[in-house]
């Protein structure tokens, strides 16, 4: 693949996530974003209400000053119904909503072929199972893109349809993903190879933008301990505060049991599931090629939830997490990408019944609040 000098990114989601990323890739690299909108409504109201332009203001510490808001003019934005034919995809960001994924990509698999690059930057897990069984079956002869994960820490939320607050300033770890998990171990030149070769993670790589949004290029087995940190951390958190209604400091004093039974259950599915992962310390940390990683101590129960604890109880204290939020504004939730999905491997991978009892009420409590929640409301209408 060829690095060219002004790629071409679409993006699918351009939400929170996809807006912060879009908008900072605009500022700080030389690239075209072409937002992939659901539907021709929302290209009108692009142009009608937000003068086709999207708007960050970061409102984290750094930034209190003239420079806090990015806003730039897209020149090209399409939706299914008026997808230019003759154009194929390149570079494709996928960041809507984990259950929304298939649906969102649906319509451009014509344009996406083996020498696209997908890039999914979601929370959860379970979405490349889904893709690879689903609309890039071996059966559906679909072409399967170049496959990357986004692991992202920064946050943000929607002020109005086309303007976003960047909140949080964290990292963004990328790494392509495997289509099989029989090459979930891959040596160090395949990221310097990459980032060399690659248009999507030449740009992400981009040293002014890699700075500035704190992006870590690694291994597939580097990123992976991140997003299963990241993972059972939002298993913890999201779930739990969605269920008792709750802002994440509130629970600092009385989480710490409920946390230790999730993690503790959670982590059990998941060293079979990432089976070579969690045998990798042993199989190559004395390898040249292979970045030496610390697997066993990352995952030591009590100091993993401590961590947990404090990130998000005492740092992200004053947050209220993105699935508390969807119960109360009684949107759909991504228990099922969090949860759901342990719950779900330990099925697969036939672990019994008892296995996965703790995520599988939990998963049923975050769906009994939500159902509860839409059920007052339907009540405060009537
Ligand atoms: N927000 C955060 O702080 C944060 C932090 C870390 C990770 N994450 C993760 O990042 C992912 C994205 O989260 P988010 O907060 O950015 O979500 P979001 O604000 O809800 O954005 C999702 C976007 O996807 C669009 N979309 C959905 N279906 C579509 C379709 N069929 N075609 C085109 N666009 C479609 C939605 O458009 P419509 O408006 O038209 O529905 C929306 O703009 C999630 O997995 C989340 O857990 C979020």
């Amino acid at each position: 693949m060829t690095v060219n000098e002004k790629p071409v990114v679409h993006i699918i989601g351009m939400g929170s996530m996809g807006a912060i990323i879009a908008m900072n890739l605009m500022e700080h690299t030389q690239c075209e974003i072409v937002p992939l909108f659901r539907n021709i409504a929302k290209c009108e109201r692009f142009v009608k209400d937000a003068n086709s332009s999207i708007t960050i203001n970061r409102i984290y510490s750094e930034y209190e000053g003239d420079n806090a808001t990015i806003s730039h003019k897209i020149e090209r934005y399409y939706a299914p119904e008026i997808y230019p034919t003759e154009e194929p995809i390149r570079n494709l960001i996928v960041a809507t909503k984990t259950y929304q994924t298939q649906n969102a990509i649906k319509p451009y698999l014509p344009y996406i072929n083996s020498e696209t690059n997908l890039i999914l930057v979601q929370n959860g897990l379970g979405v490349l199972e889904q893709i690879k069984d689903g609309i890039f079956a071996p059966e559906t002869n679909q072409e399967r893109p170049q496959l990357f994960q986004g692991v992202i820490a920064h946050g943000a939320f929607q002020l109005s349809e086309f303007t976003f607050n960047h909140a949080c300033d964290a990292d963004f770890k990328i790494a392509r993903l495997p289509w099989s998990h029989l090459d979930m171990v891959q040596p160090c030149e395949l990221v310097t190879n990459d980032s060399s070769n690659n248009e999507l993670m030449h740009l992400f790589t981009d040293s002014t933008f890699a700075k500035l949004f704190h992006v870590s290029h690694l291994t597939y087995q580097e990123m992976l301990i991140g997003q299963l940190v990241k993972f059972l951390g939002n298993s913890c958190i999201n779930s739990v505060t969605a269920t008792v209604d709750a802002l994440n400091g509130e629970l600092l004093d009385c989480c710490r049991e409920t946390f230790t039974s999730i993690v503790e259950e959670s982590l059990s599915i998941l060293k079979t599931v990432y089976k070579p992962l969690f045998d990798y310390e042993k199989e190559y940390n004395d390898k040249n090629s292979y970045p030496s990683l610390n697997i066993s101590r990352t995952f030591e129960l009590g100091p993993l939830v401590d961590g947990i604890v404090y990130l998000c109880c005492v740092q992200g204290g004053k947050n209220s997490t993105s699935m508390r939020q969807d119960t109360l504004n009684l949107r759909d939730t991504e228990i099922d990408y969090i949860n759901g999905f342990v719950v779900k491997m330990a099925d697969k991978f036939e672990m019994g019944p008892n296995s996965s009892k703790v995520n599988k009420t939990i998963m049923e409590l975050v769906n009994l609040r939500s159902g509860l929640n839409r059920a007052r409301a339907r009540e405060d209408k009537s």
